[in-house]
């Protein structure tokens, strides 16, 4: 099964969620980047001010439709994915043949990330996640992934 990882962090949890799922399923990595996302300031001045501007995303390495399954990662910004996710699932979800998704935040619980993907993208996930990003630096942090990954590989074979 060909794996793609596609994430987008801002403070580098999500990407840490993505190297480690990479460590028990061999998968190429992508992450999402937008020029016009700079610094928070700018972050902050584009959704309260420019909310239908369109976002311009760095060129990504890897094409999804060469593979069997995507795995998309984000963190969870005003309860959803940052907007460059929103404009890369609408670019490519015509090519994902199978997802799974996770999501990260400050709060213990998962808001509205994964449901929007599934929205966005119109495809059931094989699985998903949720990681409370102080997670990612204790103990079951392994654990969780394992596990995420077994779900995967146990749909997907
Ligand atoms: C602009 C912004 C908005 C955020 N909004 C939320 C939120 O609504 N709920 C939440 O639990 N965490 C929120 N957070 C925290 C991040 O989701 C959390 O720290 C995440 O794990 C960061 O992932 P990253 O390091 O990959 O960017 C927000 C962070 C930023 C920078």
């Amino acid at each position: 099964m060909k794996v793609l990882i596609v994430y987008f962090s801002w403070s580098g949890v999500t990407a840490r969620v993505a190297k480690k799922i990479a460590e028990y399923l061999p998968a190429d990595r992508d992450e999402i980047k937008c020029y016009q996302y700079k610094n928070l300031l700018t972050v902050f001045w584009l959704s309260l001010f420019a909310r239908n501007k369109e976002l311009t995303l760095a060129p990504l390495r890897y094409e999804p439709g060469n593979y069997d399954l995507v795995i998309l990662g984000a963190p969870t910004w005003a309860g959803v994915p940052p907007r460059p996710v929103i404009v890369y699932l609408n670019r490519y979800a015509h090519q994902f043949k199978q997802v799974a998704f996770f999501s990260t935040s400050a709060a213990t619980e998962e808001q509205n990330v994964l449901k929007t993907m599934e929205q966005v993208t119109g495809k059931k996930p094989v699985a998903v996640a949720h990681f409370h990003r102080a997670l990612v630096r204790r103990e079951g942090f392994e654990e969780k992934v394992k596990e995420f990954v077994s779900r995967i590989t146990g749909v997907s074979g």
